[in-house]
C-alpha cells in the first residue's frame, strides 16, 4: 500500500473511533451518597461524630470518602483535624474565587473541605448542592456536617443530602430540640437513616436509650458513651478513632464507620 492510500486508511478508521451522534446509551457513573449530620442543638457532638465515622470510613474504603465543613457560620470541622486556619476553604469555592477541587484537603487518606474561622460575613443562602455536584462522581461517600439550629444555611445544606443522621444526647431537653430537626427534615421530604445518641453517661437523670428511641420514633443506629478521650483527642486536633483507638467512644464511631460503609455500599 502505497502512503496515499495508507493516510486515507489511517483517517478512514479515525473517523470509525469518533463518537456518534446517535443517541445511544447513557452510562451514568455512580454519584456518591450525601450524607449529612444535622441537630438543632448545639454542642452536641455533631462535628466530633463526622470527623470520626468519616476518617473510620476512610480508612475501610481505602479513601473515596470527602467530609465538608458546612456549618458556614462557625466553621470547626478544622479544630478535629489539626487544621486551625486553612488556606483553602468552602467560603472560596462559594464565593466562586476557588473551584472546589481545589479546595479539598487531604487529612491521611480522608478528603475534607474546611471552612474559614476567620469568616465574619453573613452566610447569605448557598446553593451547596451545585457547589457539590461536579464532586459527586469521585467519591463514594460525601459527608456534610451542619450548623446547629434550623436556619437558612442547615436547610440549604440538609436539602443536599441523600439521608441524614441526627445527633441527640440522653436528656429531655436536648430530645425535645431534636423534634424540630425531625420536623424539618420530614417537611422537606428528606430520608432520615437514624439517630446517633452521643455522650451516654447511663446517669440516673438521663432518659433511658429506649425512650429515647419512643420519643423520637426513628431507628438508633449508635450509642456513643460520654468519654474523657473524645475531649483529650478534640483538643489535640486528632480524631479519637485515631488518638485512642481502644477508648470506649473511638470503639463505637468505629463500629458506626462500619455500619455507614455498608449502608453506603448496599445503596
Ligand atoms: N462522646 C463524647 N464524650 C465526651 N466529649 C464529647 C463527646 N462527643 C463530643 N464531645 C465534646 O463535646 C464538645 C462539642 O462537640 P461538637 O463540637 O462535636 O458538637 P457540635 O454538635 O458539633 O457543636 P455545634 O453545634 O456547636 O457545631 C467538644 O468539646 C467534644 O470534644
Ligand atoms: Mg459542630
Amino acid at each position: 500500500m502505497g502512503a496515499g492510500a495508507q493516510k486515507a486508511k489511517s483517517r478512514e478508521l479515525l473517523s470509525l473511533l469518533k463518537p456518534s451522534k446517535e443517541p445511544g446509551i447513557e452510562i451514568k457513573q455512580k454519584r456518591a451518597m450525601i450524607l449529612g449530620v444535622f441537630s438543632c442543638k448545639g454542642g452536641v457532638g455533631k462535628t466530633t461524630t463526622l470527623a470520626n465515622v468519616s476518617l473510620s470510613m476512610s480508612q475501610l474504603s481505602k479513601g473515596n470518602v470527602l467530609a465538608i465543613d458546612a456549618n458556614l457560620s462557625a466553621p470547626n470541622l478544622g479544630l478535629h483535624f489539626g487544621e486551625l486556619d486553612p488556606k483553602l476553604t468552602i467560603h472560596d469555592a462559594l464565593a466562586g474565587e476557588v473551584p472546589v477541587e481545589k479546595v479539598i484537603l487531604d487529612y491521611h487518606g480522608l478528603d475534607v473541605i474546611l471552612g474559614s474561622i476567620a469568616y465574619g460575613e453573613e452566610v447569605h443562602l448557598v446553593d451547596l448542592k451545585g457547589l457539590l455536584d461536579p464532586l459527586r462522581s469521585k467519591y463514594k461517600v460525601i459527608l456534610i456536617d451542619s450548623a446547629p439550629g434550623i436556619g437558612s444555611e442547615v436547610i440549604a445544606a440538609m436539602k443536599t443530602c441523600d439521608e441524614i443522621i441526627i445527633v441527640t444526647n440522653p436528656e429531655i431537653p436536648t430530645v425535645a430540640s431534636t423534634l424540630k430537626t425531625f420536623r424539618a427534615a420530614e417537611r422537606y421530604k428528606v430520608p432520615i437513616l437514624g439517630v446517633v445518641v452521643n455522650k451516654v453517661r447511663n446517669e440516673p437523670f438521663e432518659l433511658p436509650i429506649k425512650d429515647v428511641k419512643k420519643a423520637l420514633g426513628w431507628p438508633i443506629i449508635s450509642v456513643i458513651p460520654e468519654d474523657i478521650k473524645v475531649r483529650e483527642a478534640t483538643a489535640a486536633g486528632i480524631p479519637v478513632v485515631s488518638y485512642d483507638p481502644k477508648s470506649p467512644a473511638a470503639v463505637e464511631f468505629r463500629k458506626l464507620g462500619e455500619f455507614l460503609a455498608k449502608h453506603v455500599a448496599k445503596s
